[in-house]
């Protein structure tokens, strides 16, 4: 096979790109800014995400893969082309290029993501499942006859499945990850505080003082906002205790969907389940006592990956050096093995 091999992990949040030889080479938000008027796009990735909250009427932010699904290819075909032309600018042969998406999408949806990856100038493109990639970054046995349990909570999405085989047995996606997690920290100072932030704002508070557990001694800080009423600039104070709360209910969805899919998959990886636990990884594993909460939700050993973040765009850059294996055993796809619609 000709040409470089990349691998890129496209989240909803944040896009891994990954050269074969080189290792993780950027990771940059997945997002767009477009001119409000045309829906041109205008700025990619980090430049786009730094006028986040500040662009004119004349601008627009998009995230085109938020909340786990792929609401604007078009969208998606320019920031990929981005991110390719970023490390194939001035080579010859076309890339191969291994892409990871959250899972949950149908056959369908997986193919037109490799149709978008085509059309961004790959000479072949191949998917594989972002919970796979993730137990592969993670180290995990997958090829043994064993159930292993990996929950990668990105930001649209958790994605959970058991492995085994090499193949994944049994998943599920969740649409209640970190953002929904940022959203009830938005909602919460609004309703308690009547101060409105941005999605940013509220992201940086999560990061820095949330929690699944409560901090011990409690912590706090100042951050700015709008105020509801009067519509003037805000200084507010926020702790970890206020934090923690506003986030109970998106954390007990998150708990009740990993228990679903814990509860459909079959008897016999029980036994095992109950012995390895659950790996988390994806940048939600970062969130503050998120295994404790879990473990004490699903009575289940729960622990976190080495660099939750990036365990993916790890599996995905392993993946590069066996293409045609895992392709033989069907643990990634090629637009071809897609062509089947039927679900
Ligand atoms: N220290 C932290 N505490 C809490 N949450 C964190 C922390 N660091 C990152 N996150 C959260 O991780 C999420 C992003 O994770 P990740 O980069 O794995 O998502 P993604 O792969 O883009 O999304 P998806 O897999 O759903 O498409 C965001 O919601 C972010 O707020
Ligand atoms: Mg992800």
């Amino acid at each position: 096979m000709v040409g470089t091999k990349i691998g890129i992990d496209l989240g909803s949040s944040n896009t891994r790109v990954f050269v074969e030889g080189k290792g993780l080479v950027f990771a940059e938000p997945s997002v767009v800014v477009c001119d409000a008027h045309s829906g041109a796009p205008v700025a990619f990735g980090k430049e786009a995400a730094e006028m986040f909250g500040r662009t004119p009427g004349s601008l627009s932010v998009v995230a085109p893969m938020k909340s786990g699904a792929v609401s604007d290819y078009a969208l998606t075909k320019h920031l990929l082309f981005y991110f390719i032309e970023k490390i194939c600018k001035h080579k010859y042969f076309k890339p191969n290029v291994v892409v990871s998406m959250h899972g949950g999408l149908s056959k369908l949806e997986k193919r037109t993501i490799l149709d978008v990856v085509y059309a961004s100038g790959a000479a072949k493109a191949f998917f594989l499942d972002e919970p796979f990639a993730a137990a592969m970054g993670a180290g995990v046995p997958f090829r043994e006859a064993a159930g292993n349990v990996v929950a990668d909570i990105g930001g649209g999405t958790a994605d959970v499945a058991v492995i085994s085989m090499g193949r994944i047995a049994e998943s599920r996606s969740i649409r209640t990850a970190g953002n929904a997690l940022t959203e009830a920290i938005v909602q919460f100072l609004l309703r308690l505080h009547d101060v409105e932030v941005g999605f940013l704002t509220a992201q940086e508070i999560k990061h820095s003082i949330g929690g699944a557990a409560l901090h011990s001694p409690e912590i706090a800080v100042v951050m700015n906002g709008k105020h509801r009423k009067t519509a003037t600039p805000l200084s507010f104070e926020v702790n970890s205790k206020e934090i923690y709360r506003a986030m109970q209910e998106p954390l007990e969805q998150l708990a009740e969907g990993i228990h679903a899919l814990i509860e459909k998959s079959p008897p016999e990886f029980m036994a095992d389940i109950a012995d390895r636990g659950i790996l988390l990884t994806g940048g939600g594993a970062n969130l503050y006592g998120i295994d404790s909460y879990l473990r004490r939700k699903l009575s289940l050993p729960v622990r976190v990956a080495e660099n939750p973040a990036e365990c993916v765009i790890n599996g995905v850059g392993l993946a590069l050096k066996q293409l045609e294996k895992l392709l033989h055993n069907g643990s990634i796809y090629d637009i071809e093995s897609l062509r089947d619609y039927a679900e």
